[in-house]
């Protein structure tokens, strides 16, 4: 029996420019959502530059594919521009069994015990900036945080804390993070065969500035073992089961990826969750009550099984990096259909994340639904899954939960705007508030019992 076609909307065919430019260009991540929920759960999108590309909004189908084997369904390949950017060497790029070598080598600095001792580094982080906001007149919360974040995670891996030393490491990454969300990224990366990325002065340009910035301190760290360096130290130290390290370059590429991947989604998942919260105020109280029962040093111990379960439906409802892919190695089996090898399988995680059968009112913000009881691991994966789900979720988690609880304790927050926030229709590939969630904040500290003055 021959397997069905694919659907192709109209109009989608051969359009120019890759994925993310079709899918945010035309109209946003709603359009290509739209339509896989009006024809899916799998629609084909042939995008020059791209070979074949299928879009899946399905559970079931996504559970297969982040469970196919390595050498079956490419994750090195699969997961698109954006990655590109990070550094030919980046593990975010490699397939197997090169992914997952560099892959445990990241686990340490990243899960257990030691995301304890970065409480404090966050706290710290989020005092400086409440001390920097602007009180009553409107903050964007979407800019706030990602100062916010990206200062924590420059604190962490380079182990600093002093702000100019912050600003000058943190300058480079935050140029080359713009780079990777710019349209002009997936276009080059389409033309990446005729050296597209590589003939990118610009690119070029900021990546030496990280090169000058960062592998010095890689240098130095190697020449003094003693010299704190955070976990860029770690990384020079690390060995794996064969004795290997990591060379200079690989560990560049590595902190890249995770100063890049870990930033931007962790300030905008904190920007759509207090938007959330502003206009839910039972959930306010609640996140606040844990906020002020318990200290900083407690996270992780039970008091905070409110937050998390805010913190869970907020990147249900806004996933902040809405798409990720796999590519076929060879011909695969998706549902009914058969693809190609080299066809991109791009798995639209909002979509996933609503479906209709794993929740009642998918497009309510009910936090409940996640107390008690763990997401349904098919229909929550906002942060990825398989042999490539993130590895930065415990540290957003842990981040999210401190920088959250830090305000609530030590701030507070109104809304601008009465109605909640809704996605920005034409963005990047990231997830991000029309408004920017605009707040009014005043310290706990500060006379005025209100924000707003
Ligand atoms: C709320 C915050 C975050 C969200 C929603 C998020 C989401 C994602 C998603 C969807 C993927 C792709 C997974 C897949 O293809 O199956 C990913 C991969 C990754 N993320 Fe995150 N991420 C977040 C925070 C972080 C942080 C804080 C770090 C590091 C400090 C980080 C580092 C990474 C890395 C290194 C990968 C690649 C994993 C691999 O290839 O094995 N992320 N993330």
């Amino acid at each position: 029996m021959r397997a069905p076609a694919l659907p192709v909307p109209l109009g989608l065919t051969h359009v120019f420019g890759g994925l993310y430019a079709a899918a945010y260009g035309l109209g946003g991540q709603q359009l290509v959502a739209g339509v896989v929920r009006r024809m899916g759960p799998v629609v084909g999108l042939p995008v020059l530059g791209y070979g074949p590309v299928v879009a899946v909004g399905d559970p079931a189908l996504a559970k297969q594919v982040f469970s196919a084997k390595p050498d079956v369904l490419l994750g090195g390949e699969g997961v698109g521009p954006a990655a590109a950017i990070y550094g030919s060497r980046s593990m975010f790029v490699q397939e197997e069994p090169e992914h997952l070598r560099r892959r445990k080598l990241l686990i340490p600095p990243l899960h257990g015990g030691v995301l304890d001792s970065y409480v404090p580094i966050i706290e710290a982080a989020t005092r400086a900036a409440m001390a920097r906001w602007p009180q009553g007149r409107p903050i964007r919360m979407v800019d706030a945080a990602r100062e916010l974040t990206l200062e924590v995670i420059v604190r962490v891996m380079f182990g600093v804390d002093d702000p100019a030393d912050v600003g000058r490491l943190g300058a480079p990454f935050e140029e080359l993070l713009s780079l990777a969300l710019s349209d002009e990224t997936p276009v080059r990366y389409a033309a990446r065969r005729l050296g597209g990325l590589r003939m990118w002065g610009r690119l070029a340009a900021v990546n030496r500035r990280i090169d000058d910035t960062v592998l010095p301190l890689i240098a130095a760290r190697r020449a003094d073992p003693s010299r704190p360096a955070g976990i860029l130290g770690m990384l020079v130290d690390v060995r794996g089961e064969d004795g290997e390290g990591l060379s200079d370059r690989q560990i560049r590429d590595d902190l890249v990826t995770l100063i890049l991947a870990g930033h931007e989604t962790t300030a905008t998942t904190l920007a759509w969750m207090v938007d959330l919260l502003l206009h839910h105020p039972e959930a306010l109280q609640g996140v606040t009550a844990e906020a002020g029962a318990i200290g900083a040093a407690e996270v992780g111990d039970g008091g905070t099984r409110y937050t998390e379960a805010v913190i869970n439906e907020t990147l249900r409802l806004w996933p902040p990096a809405p798409i990720t892919g796999r590519m076929t190695a060879g011909r695969y089996r998706l549902g009914d259909y058969t693809l190609e090898p080299g066809t991109r399988i791009v798995l639209l995680l909002d979509v996933i994340n609503r479906d209709p059968g794993s929740y009642p009112d998918p497009d309510d913000f009910r936090p409940e639904r996640f107390l008690g009881q763990r997401p349904p691991a098919s229909a929550w994966v906002p942060f990825g899954g398989g042999l490539k789900r993130c590895i930065g979720a415990a540290f957003a988690m842990c981040e999210l939960t401190t920088v959250l609880h830090t305000l609530l304790r030590e701030g507070r927050l109104e809304p601008v705007d009465s109605r909640p926030e809704r996605p920005r229709g034409r963005a990047g590939p990231v997830l991000v508030p029309r408004n920017g969630t605009r707040v009014y904040f005043s310290r706990a500290d500060a006379c005025s019992a209100s924000p707003r003055r």
